[in-house]
């Protein structure tokens, strides 16, 4: 592990933003964990995700939907996005394991909300973003790469 990034997101716009080039650099297989509270901006940041890489489908966080697989749309990067919110799942790890995460994520990029301390067992090589809310509107992001993580955001 390698000493994690932080990066200002003083409004949802730039929280989408910051999605989008993360979406861009996503390849099949890869992990990524959201943490943060409640109103952290989990979810917008899956929709810049989920717009970086091109996939079709709104990203929300429906009460009774725990996974959503968005299917690559045409002009996007041909990589579909299978969103998680685990909240639900309050750290339950069989009912993790139902959901097959480790087969979709040989093709998808897997996005898990609330995802710290349960998915990391899908993939060592993950990427963490934690998101704490200021005084103000103001978000931090807290970027922490694990396993091959911290070489690719070295190379950029
Ligand atoms: N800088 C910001 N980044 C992200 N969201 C923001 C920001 N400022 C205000 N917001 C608002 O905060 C809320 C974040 O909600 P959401 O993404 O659903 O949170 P979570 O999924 O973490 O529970 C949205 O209503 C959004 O409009
Ligand atoms: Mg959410």
């Amino acid at each position: 592990m390698t000493e994690p990034v932080t990066v200002r997101l003083p409004t949802e716009s730039d929280t989408l933003h910051f999605g989008r080039k993360l979406g861009g650099l996503l390849r099949p297989g890869d992990l990524v964990l959201l943490a943060g509270p409640l109103g952290a901006g989990k979810t917008v940041l899956a929709k810049g995700i989920a717009d970086g890489l091109g996939v079709a489908g709104r990203v929300s966080s429906p009460t009774f939907i725990i996974a959503r697989e968005h299917r690559p749309a045409p002009g996007g990067r041909g990589v579909p996005l299978v969103h998680v919110d685990a909240y639900r799942l309050g750290g339950n790890l069989a009912e993790l394991d139902d959901l097959d995460l480790d087969t979709e994520l040989v093709d998808a990029v897997v996005v898990v909300e609330w995802g710290e301390h349960l998915a990391e067992r899908l993939s060592e090589d993950h990427l963490l973003v934690r998101l704490a809310r200021t005084e103000d509107e103001t978000r931090i992001a807290t970027v922490v790469p694990h396993g091959g993580w911290a070489h690719r955001l070295r190379l950029g």
